[in-house]
């Protein structure tokens, strides 16, 4: 099994990523690290203690880490996860208790106890407790195995700014804090989660398992559809953070380029945009494995599987 520290801003996406993380053997989840994203921290901490009671697993550690961006103020998104950011099923508050240490000490620890190349990090928000965790104790970018990220985009361009995705948009200088860790990173831009839809078909059979956690998933999936409706015209809605469990449980699901990619931090245009050189045209060293394929129907087959077994 692999060891991993899921770090997040709930958000519907995120809560699918984290019961696919829950439900998979593959993985043994270390902790939840919240982050303050797409809504303020207080309730990213509150939706992921919400998620894991919905899977039946108030053993998790969950804990609350950085709520604002390292240099910027926080820029949030309700208008696409509503105003609790997990919009799309009433759940009932939480009773699961929340750790005492700051995300970012429990990430630090987490490495310092651990061998070399050994645990995983899934940075599914913005990267400002990663980047911290990094910028505090530079040694232990060795204890990482892989950081496996969703963020970014490049010929998909953005969500949140015409050239930004909003994951790197908020927090540019602890992206590219990541970014020159030196660590391997696996990154699923929109060019990759904007193929991985929802279809109606896969959003019935989740209701069909006639479970809670299965009318949960179909719930947020529907209210998370509206945006990329209106916006984008696609039908479906993407699953951006379960992109990265899913790899991590099968990687043969996507494909991608090992390119550099750098993010923008000065320029007011084009602030957390993700150059990713896809054709390489410059000597900068390849840093990121940048993913733009997805084996759709496996991917949500897969999901909908370990859905079924929590
Ligand atoms: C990313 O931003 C958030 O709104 C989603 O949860 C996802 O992590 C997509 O741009
Ligand atoms: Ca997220």
């Amino acid at each position: 099994t692999r060891k991993i520290i899921i770090d997040t801003d709930p958000g519907q996406d995120d809560a699918v990523a984290i019961l696919l993380a829950l439900a998979s053997p593959e993985l043994e989840v270390l902790g939840i690290t919240c982050v303050a994203g797409n809504v303020p921290l207080e309730l990213t901490v509150t939706n992921a203690r919400k998620i894991c009671e919905l899977a039946g697993r108030r053993e998790v550690k969950i804990f609350a880490g950085c709520d604002a961006p390292l240099a910027r103020p926080l820029i949030t998104a309700e208008h696409v996860h509503g105003k609790t950011g997990l919009d799309g099923i009433d759940l009932p508050a939480p009773m699961m208790p929340v750790q005492q240490m700051h995300a970012v000490d429990f990430i630090v620890q987490t490495l310092r106890d651990a061998a070399d190349a050994s645990i995983t990090l899934v940075p599914v928000g913005p990267l400002t407790n990663i980047a911290t965790a990094l910028r505090r104790a530079p040694e232990l970018a060795c204890k990482i195995q892989e950081i496996v990220l969703m963020g970014g985009a490049y010929f998909e361009v953005g969500n949140i700014t015409p050239t930004a995705e909003f994951n790197i948009y908020v927090d540019p200088e602890a992206a590219q804090i990541v970014l020159a860790s030196g660590v391997p990173i696996t990154m699923m831009p929109l060019d990759v989660t904007h193929k991985a839809l929802t279809s109606a078909d896969w959003v019935r059979s989740l209701r069909d398992l006639g479970t809670l956690l299965g009318e949960a998933v179909a719930s947020w999936t529907d209210f998370f559809e509206r945006f990329d409706k209106e916006k984008y015209g696609s039908q479906g809605a993407p699953l951006h953070d379960p992109c990265t469990i899913g790899y991590l449980i099968d990687p043969s699901l996507f494909a991608g380029r090992h390119i550099n990619v750098e993010v923008e931090v000065l320029s007011p245009l084009t602030l957390g945009m993700t150059v990713a050189d896809w054709w390489r045209v410059t000597s900068r060293a390849p840093n990121v494995m940048f993913m733009n394929e997805v084996r759709r129907d496996a991917f949500f087959a897969l999901i909908r599987d370990r859905i079924a077994r929590l």
